[in-house]
């Protein structure tokens, strides 16, 4: 079973899931990573010259093409929850842990973290903060259908949010 982290932008999916993928000895993929790593460019340079449009197709080859592996721990960009097809695979062999925290917290994790750059471009024309409560708000209930457990991060350390997921993970698959 592979333990899937999904969420908004900034919710510690990339952190938590390297802490955890230490602690449990399992491999670390993170998706947008792999993108750029098979594509040869950046999230931002792939929206630049294909839209938001054909990075979500791009996107969804590469989240069917790691849903396919198992026992790793996975970092899924925080869009992936848009496409049903997406959920679907990721759901055949992950256990999907939501990640949230409040858009405060996301905007100032996001504006400190230097991956922001090159890994996530504008996706409308509002502010920053608006632009986070804007998207969360539209994209609230595909994150919740999507979970299969929740944390909110807001003002959780890394290591206790390990260990959360270390424990209900070890009931489910128990
Ligand atoms: C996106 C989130 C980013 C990246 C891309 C689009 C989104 O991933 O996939 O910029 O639509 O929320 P992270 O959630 O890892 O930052």
């Amino acid at each position: 079973m592979n333990i899937v982290l999904i969420g908004f932008r900034g919710t510690g999916k990339s952190t938590v899931g390297k802490l955890l993928s230490k602690r449990l000895e399992r491999d670390f993929i993170d998706s947008d990573q792999y993108i750029e790593s098979i594509t040869g460019k950046t999230i931002k340079s792939i929206f630049e010259d294909d839209g938001e449009e054909g990075f979500r197709k791009i996107e969804a080859d590469t989240i069917a093409e790691l849903s396919k592996v198992d026992n790793k721990v996975i970092s899924a960009g925080g869009g992936v929850v848009l496409k049903e097809e997406n959920v679907r695979n990721l759901k055949e062999k992950g256990f999907l842990v939501l990640l949230e925290a409040t858009p405060e917290i996301i905007y100032k994790r996001i504006s400190q973290d230097e991956k922001t750059t090159q890994q996530r471009p504008s996706l409308t024309d509002k502010t920053p903060l608006d632009e986070i409560r804007h998207l969360i708000a539209i994209r609230e209930h595909a994150y919740s259908n999507a979970a299969d457990y929740t944390i909110n991060t807001s003002y959780v350390s890394c290591e206790d949010i390990v260990n959360e997921i270390i424990t209900v993970e070890n009931k489910q698959s128990n």
